[in-house]
């Protein structure tokens, strides 16, 4: 197994291992990688359904949920992403990820970990990007990191509450529920500890933070306005450009991200998603 390290910010590329078969040296191995670089990029992985589950498995429970569409027949744990139309309707989520967020922070128990694997790649747009939220809070004025020290934020799924994003096109008619489930607020530190390395990460995102708990908007709104703004710095993030093959695995709570879309005809890009749940941020 090699790592490489991919960006100054985060992430690494492992090549020599067969994520559908590894023994337990290798998982250690992976593991202590995933904490290290909080991305990896497995190239050339040809990756059925189950073995996506089991080696998801491996860093916690899968998510899912009853009736959720676009998931693989037979498969509630893996969602499909795709622009592909058959006979004019859609065969999977079309844009899964327009603003910075991290996923599932709506949640009382978000996502720990993200497993996206590409089967079809678009010869131009849909990279993906994402921010180091561990290096965002780390580069915080002493005096901003006692200012949010204590601070709790509301996360909202529905973005017809949320002024900073909009209505996503595919699902306008289900803006409030989360694919037939109808989602509560959530509430969690602006200062999140890292379920295994205890790091501090600035745990908001424009996507689902809509306010600060306990505190007017005049004052709330320009605080978040400016952490959104430097969570984003371009020296934090990384670009993943994909490739047929790559199985991408993200930390949810030390990294925010996007997805570019911008995906150029008759481009088609297909990817299938498992997430696992981690701790009550804390
Ligand atoms: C996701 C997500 C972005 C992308 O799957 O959680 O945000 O580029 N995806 O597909
Ligand atoms: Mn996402």
């Amino acid at each position: 197994m090699h790592i490489t390290r991919l960006s100054d910010a985060l992430g690494a590329e492992v090549t020599g291992v067969d994520v559908s078969d590894i023994d337990d040296a290798e998982f250690a191995e992976i593991h202590a990688a995933f904490l290290d670089y909080q991305l990896l990029v497995f190239r050339d992985q040809t990756l059925d359904p189950e073995p996506h589950i089991e080696f998801s498995e491996r860093f916690g429970p899968i998510e899912t949920r009853p009736d959720r569409p676009f998931t693989l027949p037979g498969y509630p744990e893996v969602s499909v992403l795709s622009n592909r139309i058959v006979d004019g309707e859609p065969v999977g989520v079309i844009s899964a990820g327009d603003f910075w967020h991290t996923d599932l922070s709506f949640g009382e128990i978000p996502c720990r970990a993200t497993f996206l694997h590409a089967l079809e790649v678009a010869e131009e747009g849909g990279d993906t990007e994402w921010s180091n939220i561990y290096t965002a809070y780390d580069t915080l004025s002493d005096d901003m990191k006692e200012r949010i020290a204590d601070l709790r934020c509301i996360h909202v799924f529905d973005r017809r509450r949320n002024r900073r994003a909009q209505v996503d096109k595919q699902f306008a008619d289900k803006a409030d529920e989360v694919y037939g489930v109808p989602v509560q607020d959530a509430v969690h530190p602006m200062v999140r500890h890292h379920p295994e390395t205890g790091r501090k990460s600035l745990y908001i995102s424009p996507r689902f933070v809509v306010g600060i708990e306990g505190m007017d908007d005049d004052e709330a709104q320009p605080l978040l306005d400016e952490l959104f703004a430097h969570q984003i710095r371009p020296e934090f993030r990384y670009r993943h450009r994909w490739r047929q093959g790559d199985l991408l695995m993200w930390d949810n709570p030390c990294l925010i991200h996007i997805g570019r879309g911008n995906i150029k005809p008759p481009g088609i890009r297909h990817m299938h998603r498992t997430m696992v749940l981690g701790d009550r941020p804390h």
